[in-house]
């Protein structure tokens, strides 16, 4: 950047200006004469007494999956600019579990560019001078790692960085196979099985201070062999050691073979103990499940469950890997050690019975009342959500929502009090069609003074709904009344929605539900049944005495 021939009359210049300047940082380590000027080539002059400033005012980020989460990073020049300088912000990653450091994000003023995985999830919102902060959607269990905020204005180039680690349930995991006898490839392999990822030092370090105790050694994201110990004893490194996280170091990929600590974040659906009247073997456990528009849970998601959401049931059952389990959150007699945790009886052959936990996502719709568009409070939305069974959507469900093609082109509001819009195809009105794909946000509203319509989401519940085919056509009570006389009620829109979702519901014929629309549930699109794609169609509200199918739900199974 120096440039040779200018030097005598820089330095003439700088005699000049630490004359007129006496103020200006000689005292500044960081101040080098030799680097005092710089031409860019313009023949314009840069002071570069200025010194670029990076730093991130929360260096260490732990976050939910699923979430979205600020990595912040401010730039600011000492002493300040009078004019501002171009400067390109680029952020990269350093991944938990080592390997090279990877773009995310570079941006030149308003023009940005993401890369790889990280494409359409990263944004750098600038909402003020100085702000190169990043916002990252939908985080990942291995998004983990080190992000580095690097600040290029031609002349300097200054970074700071941002540790982000997933908050989580950390567990040891033993596959059926026995015990040390994962290589640390096949270990990272077994997380993914079980809806996780190998676990950070500092994840384990804070799992060992919330009391995990486990006397296994277990492969780490960064390549170590470490164990948490709580209480101290035999053989667990002998009594003689107090409590701690005891390492072997780091150890041979391919040759060592070790057992593993992953961890588990948020989930988008639910875990539920699957009631029956009889145990089940572990083929019939998978089959419950399915009939349940569910899957057999992952280890990582009763995990989850057990840690985000409190669950807590004192009935053994089966999951995905083979393995028996039930979480505890409120440790009581006969449901094991007098301690929160998920209970192992480790793998049990096929053919035993048992219960088994199930896992299921969550479907979101849009909802509008009766009363017309745009006409319920925050508090009313969340209201309407419950009258359908349902409660309001989190941003992160209509972000999933979004990604399965769900668009709508009316604002609603969501659990965090924002209101917001997804939509795939741009359009006109919908933020017009110059506007890429993307959920539109109104940012967070006034919850009583404001209207909106609203976003619910419901998650697999036990029971059915089933289209009854009337003799003839129905009104609204007479609906009512035909699903009274099956042993049923009249369907709300989150169960028809679920059925919808999770059990393939496919029904050509409009028919009433609870609230007074008239809807219908297509997962195979075919001509004659409205738009080509699947979905609940609707008709609106109808007036009551119209004559219609009905939509019925029952809790018995049939
Ligand atoms: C991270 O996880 C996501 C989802 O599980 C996956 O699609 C992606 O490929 C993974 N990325 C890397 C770098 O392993
Ligand atoms: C390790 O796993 C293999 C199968 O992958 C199995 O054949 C072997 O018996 C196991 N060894 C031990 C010590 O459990
Ligand atoms: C579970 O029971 C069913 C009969 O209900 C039987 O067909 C199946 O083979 C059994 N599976 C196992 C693994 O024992
Ligand atoms: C909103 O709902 C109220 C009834 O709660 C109704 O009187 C009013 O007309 C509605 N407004 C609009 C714009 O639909
Ligand atoms: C529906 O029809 C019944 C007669 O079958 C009648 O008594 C009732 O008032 C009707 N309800 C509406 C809302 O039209």
């Amino acid at each position: 950047m120096m440039v040779a021939h200018s030097r005598p009359l820089l330095e003439m210049l700088l005699q000049l200006l630490i004359f007129c300047f006496p103020a200006l940082g000689f005292s500044s380590d960081r101040y080098f004469y030799q680097d005092i000027f710089n031409s860019n080539g313009n023949g314009e002059i840069h002071f570069k007494g200025v010194k670029l400033r990076v730093d991130s005012s929360q260096p260490s980020v732990y976050a939910l999956r699923g979430s979205k989460t600020i990595l912040s990073c401010q730039y600011w020049y000492e002493p300040e600019l009078t004019s501002p300088r171009k400067v390109r912000v680029k952020w990269s990653w350093l991944p938990a579990v080592g390997g090279h450091e990877t773009d995310v994000l570079v941006a030149i003023g308003p023009n940005s560019r993401s890369f790889g995985d990280f494409k359409g999830r990263v944004h750098l919102p600038q909402y003020s001078p100085g702000d190169a902060s990043l916002v990252m959607t939908e985080l990942q269990l291995n998004d983990t790692g080190r992000y580095r905020c690097e600040v290029i204005d031609g002349v300097e180039d200054e970074s700071a960085t941002v540790d982000l680690e997933l908050r989580g349930a950390v567990f040891p995991y033993q596959p059926r196979h026995g015990r040390y006898n994962m290589t640390y490839h096949e270990a990272q392999q077994v997380c993914v099985e079980q809806d996780s990822t190998l676990a950070t030092f500092e994840q384990l370090f804070q799992a060992w201070e919330e009391g995990l105790n486990w006397c296994n050694a277990g492969w780490l994201a960064d390549g170590t062999v470490q164990y948490p110990i709580t209480q101290p004893r035999m053989p667990c490194g002998g009594p003689g050691l107090g409590p701690g996280v005891r390492s072997y170091g780091r150890r041979h990929r391919q040759l060592h073979r070790y057992d593993v600590f992953c961890i588990s974040s948020s989930l988008q659906g639910k875990v539920f103990y699957l009631q029956r009247t009889h145990k089940l073997n572990f083929t019939e456990a998978q089959q419950a499940c399915f009939d349940e528009g569910a899957q057999i849970a992952k280890v990582g998601q009763l995990y989850a469950a057990w840690r985000f959401m409190g669950l807590d049931r004192c009935d053994a059952g089966w999951l995905a890997d083979g393995s028996v389990r039930y979480p505890i959150t409120k440790p009581r007699r006969n449901c094991g050690p007098m301690e929160a945790g998920v209970r192992s009886f480790g793998f049990a052959p096929p053919h035993q019975r048992h219960g088994v936990y199930c896992y299921s996502a969550v479907v979101v719709f849009p909802y509008q009342p009766r009363r017309g568009r745009y006409n319920l409070t925050y508090h009313e939305a969340q209201q309407v959500c419950v009258e359908q069974d349902s409660t309001l959507a989190t941003y992160e469900q209509l972000f999933q929502a979004w990604k399965e093609g769900l668009n709508w082109c009316n604002a609603g509001w969501l659990a965090d009090g924002t209101v917001q819009y997804p939509i795939t195809r741009p359009r006109n009105p919908c933020g017009g069609p110059g506007l890429g794909p993307g959920i539109r946000s109104y940012g967070t509203r006034h919850r009583q003074l404001e209207r909106y319509d609203v976003f619910c989401s419901s998650s697999p519940i036990r029971g059915k709904v089933f289209y009854l085919q009337p003799a003839h056509k129905l009104n609204l009570t007479e609906a009512r009344e035909a699903c009274f006389d099956e042993g049923a009620q009249i369907a709300k829109v989150g169960q028809l929605y679920v059925a919808w979702r999770f059990m393939g519901l496919d029904r050509c014929d409009p028919g009433w539900l609870a609230d007074g629309s008239v809807r219908y549930p297509i997962t195979k699109p075919r001509r004659n049944c409205g738009p080509m794609e699947a979905g609940v169609h609707s008709f609106g509200f109808a007036p009551p005495h119209q004559k219609h199918g009905v939509y019925c739900y029952t809790e018995g199974m049939q």
